[in-house]
Formats: C-alpha cells, sequence, structure tokens
C-alpha cells in the first residue's frame, strides 16, 4: 500500500503535498518524494526513510537552488508526492515516486501493482527507453510520454488501456501546467474539491485539512483535474457525470477513513491487502513468482521438511499454510508455538526450510525460535509485513506480506495477507516439485487471483447478519467454537479475536474431539460457532454439529454458498462465497472478525487497543 497525493492549483502546494503525505503515512513509509512544477521544468525531490527525511531533502535542495521556498509560477501551482511502501525494487531513492520519463517532462505516482510491467519494460526498452528504478510504476510515466501528443488526459487513458494489475496513479506534464491526470483500477483515488484549487490522493485524510468535497473516482474511470474543474470519463473516454459529496468526519474519524474504528477499517482494507500480496506474484502463464522471496528453485525443490514457528494470530495463519503445503506440494511441515518451539531442543538441520511468520518482525519469541533453527543449520525464511524488521535480518531469505500498516492491536489484514502468502508458498512449491498438475495450479492461481473480489464480497453480505447475531449474543458469558480439518484454524483464530478483543472467555475445539470431555461444557445457553465451509470431511462436521444441538446449545455455522446440508443442520448459517475448498478459509474468518467487532462494541469496549494487549510482543 502507498500513499499518493496531488494538487493543482493558486497556492504554492510544497507544505500541502508534504502535509497530506503524513496523513497517507499508515500507507506505507519506507520512502518518499515530492515533484512540483516550477518555471522551466520540474523540481523534484525523495528521500529514503519517513516523511522527516523528505522535509530534510527539499530543504536541502532548496538551499542548493538558491531560493527560500517554492518559486512562483505563472498559473496554478501543480505538484504530486508519494510515499512508499515497497513492492517492486528495493528501498532506494531511484525506486521513491514520482517516477518520470527520460525527459524529465512527465512525472507519475502510483500505487499498486503493475502485473504486466516485466513485459511493457521489455517492449519500451526495445523502443530504446533507458528506466531509471527497478519499480513497475516506471513503466507508466514511459507509455505516457510515449502517447503524449499535447492531451495529458488522452496519454493516461492510452496508457491505462496497456496496463493490467491493480493500482491507481496520478501524472503531471511539464508541457499541461495545471493539469493533472489519473486512473483507477482497484486501489483507492478521490478527488477533493476547493476554492479555485483541487486535491487528488489515495484517502481523504491527506486534503480533508483544505476541503471536505469529495468526488470519488470508480474502477476503470480517468480523471481530469485543473484547478477550475474535475472531469471523469470512462476507459473509452465516455464522460462520466457524478456530484461530490461532503464527508462530515471529524480529525480522528478522518484518520480511521471513516470507519469508527481502525479494525473494522482495516478488516475493510483486507482485500486490497490480500490482492497487493498476491497478484503480481501470480503470474500470467498461470503459475506464481516468488524470485523476490530468495531462495533458489533448486533449493525450493529439494526441501524435506518444513517448520513453521510463529505466535498467536500467526500461529493460525501457518496452520492454513501447514495444511496446503501439505496438499498441494506432500511436504511434510511440522506447525509450532514459537515460544514453546525455542525451549524444546528441537531436532533441526540443513535439510529444514524454518518459516517464522511474524507481521511485525519483531516478536521475541519467534525471533528466538528463527535463531535457534538458524544455529542449528537451517534455512530460514521470515514472512513479515514490516520491511527492515528484526525478523528479515535474522532470514536467509523474506517473503514480504502486502498489508499495509496496521494500527488495530487485533490482527486482521495482516492475518489475511499472511494466509495469502502461505497460499502463494505451497502453490509454488507445488509447481516446482511437480506435485500438482499444470491444469490444477492453473485453477488454484484462479482461484486465489478471484479472491480480493470474494473478499469483498463476503464483507458487504455478511456484515449485517453478523452484526445482529452479535447484539443477540453481546451478553454471553461463554463461546466455543468448533471446527475440523481447515475449519480448525480458522475456529482458533476466530476464538482468539473474539476473546482480545471482548475478554469474553472462548474455547476453540476440533469438533472430533468434543465427545473427548468439552462437549461437558454444553447447555442451552452455549452459543456454539461452528466453521463448516467445504472439505472432505464435512459430513463429519455436519455430524458434530448435530451432536452440539442435542445438547441444546445453539449453533451458529459459517458455510459455503449453496451448501444447504450445513442451513438445514445449524440454527444459523452464514453463507460465504464458494472457491476451492482448501482458499475457503481466507474468507471464513471475516464473519469471525466481524462477530468478535460487533460483540465488542455493544459492550462498549475499545477493539483498537484492548486492555492488557501490545501490538508487538517484543518480550518473552
Ligand atoms: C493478534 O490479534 C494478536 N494481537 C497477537 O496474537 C499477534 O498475532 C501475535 O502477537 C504475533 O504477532 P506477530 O505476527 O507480529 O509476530
Amino acid at each position: 500500500m502507498c500513499g499518493i497525493i496531488g494538487y493543482v492549483g493558486h497556492r504554492p502546494c510544497e507544505e500541502i503535498l508534504v502535509a497530506g503525505l503524513e496523513h497517507l503515512e499508515y500507507r506505507g513509509y519506507d520512502s518518499a518524494g515530492v515533484a512540483m512544477l516550477i518555471p522551466g521544468g520540474v523540481e523534484k525531490v525523495r528521500a529514503i526513510g519517513n516523511l522527516a527525511k523528505l522535509r530534510e531533502a527539499l530543504e536541502a535542495e532548496r538551499g542548493a537552488l538558491g531560493f527560500e521556498e517554492q518559486p512562483d509560477i505563472d498559473g496554478d501551482y501543480t505538484g504530486i508526492a508519494h510515499t512508499r511502501w515497497a513492492t517492486h525494487g528495493r528501498v532506494t531513492e531511484a525506486n521513491a515516486h514520482p517516477h518520470s520519463d527520460e525527459s524529465g517532462e512527465v512525472q507519475i505516482a502510483m500505487n499498486g501493482i503493475v502485473e504486466n510491467h516485466t513485459d511493457l519494460r521489455h517492449e519500451l526498452e526495445a523502443e530504446g527507453c533507458r528506466f531509471s528504478s527497478e519499480t513497475d510504476a516506471e513503466v507508466i510515466a514511459h507509455l505516457i510520454s510515449r502517447h503524449f501528443d499535447g492531451d495529458l488526459t488522452e496519454a493516461v487513458r492510452l496508457a491505462y488501456g496497456e496496463l493490467r494489475g491493480h493500482y491507481s496513479f496520478v501524472a503531471m506534464h511539464t508541457k499541461a501546467p495545471g493539469i493533472l491526470a489519473g486512473a483507477r483500477k482497484e486501489t483507492p483515488l478521490i478527488v477533493g474539491i476547493g476554492e479555485d484549487e483541487n486535491y487528488i490522493a489515495s484517502a481523504i485524510p491527506a486534503f480533508m485539512a483544505h476541503t471536505r468535497s469529495v468526488l470519488t473516482i470508480d474502477n476503470g474511470e480517468i480523471v481530469e483535474v485543473t484547478a477550475e474543474a474535475v472531469k471523469l470519463s470512462d476507459a473509452e473516454g465516455k464522460p462520466i457525470e457524478r456530484a461530490p459529496e461532503t464527508v462530515t468526519w471529524d480529525e480522528e474519524a478522518a484518520e480511521k477513513g471513516g470507519y469508527d474504528t481502525f479494525m473494522l477499517k482495516e478488516i475493510h482494507e483486507q482485500p486490497e491487502a490480500i490482492a497487493e500480496t498476491i497478484l503480481d506474484r501470480l503470474s500470467h502463464d498461470d503459475g506464481v513468482d516468488l524470485s523476490d522471496m530468495g531462495l533458489s528453485d533448486d533449493y525450493l525443490r529439494k526441501i524435506k521438511r518444513i517448520v513453521i514457528v510463529a505466535c498467536g494470530t500467526s500461529y493460525h495463519a501457518g496452520l492454513i499454510g501447514r495444511y496446503a503445503i501439505e496438499r498441494w506440494a506432500r511436504i511434510p511441515v511440522e506447525m509450532d508455538i514459537a515460544s514453546e518451539y525455542r525451549y524444546r531442543n528441537p531436532v533441526v538441520g540443513p535439510d529444514d526450510l524454518v518459516i517464522g511468520l511474524t507481521q511485525s518482525g519483531e516478536t521475541a519469541d519467534t525471533l528466538a525460535a528463527m535463531r535457534l533453527a538458524r544455529d542449528g543449520g537451517a534455512t530460514v525464511l521470515a514472512v513479515t509485513n514490516i520491511m527492515g524488521s528484526q525478523a528479515t535480518r535474522d532470514a536467509d531469505a523474506v517473503l514480504y506480506t502486502r498489508a499495509g500498516l496496521e494500527i488495530g492491536v487485533a490482527a486482521t489484514k495482516t492475518y489475511v495477507a499472511q494466509v495469502a502468502a502461505m497460499y502463494l508458498m505451497a502453490l509454488r512449491l507445488a509447481e516446482l516439485r511437480e506435485k500438482l498438475s499444470v491444469e490444477r495450479i492453473r485453477v488454484l492461481v484462479a482461484g486465489l487471483r478471484d479472491i480480493p473480489e470474494m473478499m469483498e464480497r463476503t464483507i458487504d453480505t455478511v456484515s449485517d447478519e453478523v452484526e445482529a447475531i452479535a447484539k443477540r449474543h453481546a451478553n454471553d458469558s461463554f463461546f466455543l467454537f468448533l471446527g475440523r480439518h481447515i475449519g480448525l484454524p480458522v475456529c482458533l483464530e476466530g476464538a482468539l479475536k473474539l476473546k482480545e478483543v471482548s475478554y469474553i472467555p472462548t474455547d476453540a475445539y476440533a469438533a472430533g474431539e468434543m465427545k473427548h470431555g468439552p462437549i461437558a461444557l454444553l447447555d442451552e445457553s452455549t452459543p456454539v460457532i461452528c466453521v463448516a465451509t467445504d472439505s472432505p470431511i464435512l459430513d463429519k462436521m455436519l455430524s458434530n454439529i448435530e451432536e452440539v444441538k442435542a445438547r441444546g446449545a445453539m449453533t451458529i455455522a459459517v458455510g459455503t454458498e449453496g451448501s444447504d446440508r450445513v442451513t438445514r443442520v445449524a440454527d444459523e448459517t452464514i453463507l460465504i462465497p464458494k472457491t476451492d475448498w482448501l482458499l475457503q478459509p481466507i474468507l471464513a474468518i471475516v464473519p469471525l472478525q466481524l462477530l468478535a467487532y460487533h460483540v465488542a462494541r455493544f459492550n462498549g469496549l475499545n477493539v483498537d487497543q484492548p486492555r492488557n494487549l501490545a501490538k508487538t510482543v517484543t518480550v518473552e
């Protein structure tokens, strides 16, 4: 996730742009940059690190250019700025946005992923284009330069037609002063309407200090912004009329994107978090590209055993990874809680790949387990969300999730991004070791590619129903979660979510274990949450639900759309979209996240900072 802001209007815009970025730092902050039109060309300053570094660089640039502040220009001030969360290319100044064509006349800032950037880069280089960065975004600047014949918006439209992926971008051109043009495909982009000035950004907080009048840009739309007007059109150039809206958020609500809490905002960011994590790694020849991970194909073909060490929610993501890797790649996977692994003197050696799954990259127990494994001769892979975290420095290789910064203490979007990363790993291993047919891999890759849209649909369709269920059960004193096979990790995570934000005791059990004791817990007052999505043993799970009902407990099931058997058996059923049964868990967690959220909210609790919890557990 990166942050974009653009300005065009009657005021010098450097501070407007940099201050706007400061409201977008939650989207990414490993480097940043700003480009503004000045007499005779462009002033562009980029810096590695957070925005304080960009400010230092701008001051130095001012001094170097011999002027104290942004120079006056004829006409409207025009500028774009960007804060980066690296996906393609290292964290370097050259890779920081804005990017340009060779002439420097075109400047662009992008958020998201251009999936076909490699092909486009080869095509452009064959035409003589020289690239100055390792990024996918730079191809956009060269494409716009290629198409520009005086009309920036048309050049953007033509470039948009050549791009595939999940992105939004804003462009400016020295020969089109006073104009910004942009395009949106999946990732957010929105316009702020001012007085003789207009803004365009990834999120409203970037410009809300200046205006609350906003104009949404939908998928597939091209936008032209001048100080006087905002024009929307579709990819074919057909004008689109849309009225601006007024946001009534206060400052705090703005930081939460209009949601009541960061947790809810981040649940709604899950489709983007998954898309950012997977889409450019699902190459269009229907394979999986993990070349950025740092483990060779030869090594991946030879692995004899995988050990996954993690804590809390990350442990639950690892459990799903175990099912996927063992099922698809047929590699034995051992899964352990890091705080247990580190003290049980495990047998580990050079034939092992040990995966440290940690969104923060700083969890003490997980780091210790990773170091123990490395000392034992294993190869260690960190799967983490934070660039430069300790886990990335302790590991031999790194697979980044790209969920953006997660503010809520309860992990949501980082969890689904971890699960997505585990699916990628399992598919890549299966592909390299030829454990699945080409056709089966194609089907699974297609299924994974559809998950962001399915996640969006899941959130939209289950939210009201789950809120109503939460309201009915907000005062219950205990919740039992039951699941089997691939549904069990979902239960474990759902139970953790509910207990950590609502403080209500919960337990999660393998449904097959009920008869071995836990069934004694049940009576008419017990709500039992059953994960009963498609799986090879759904029938067994349905029998377990019957057993639970026979004790009078209230059963609330999460099932797969079209699975009437679940609806017939459970007292209440929340249905999620149908996809491959092994991909279902990434969707099935959504109702349980929302259940935890709403139960806690009905009890007036602070879901973003639950008592006794820290976002990162850097101590044992
Ligand atoms: C998740 O909701 C919890 N906040 C917690 O269990 C967390 O998952 C655990 O501390 C591991 O954190 P990590 O992924 O940063 O290592």
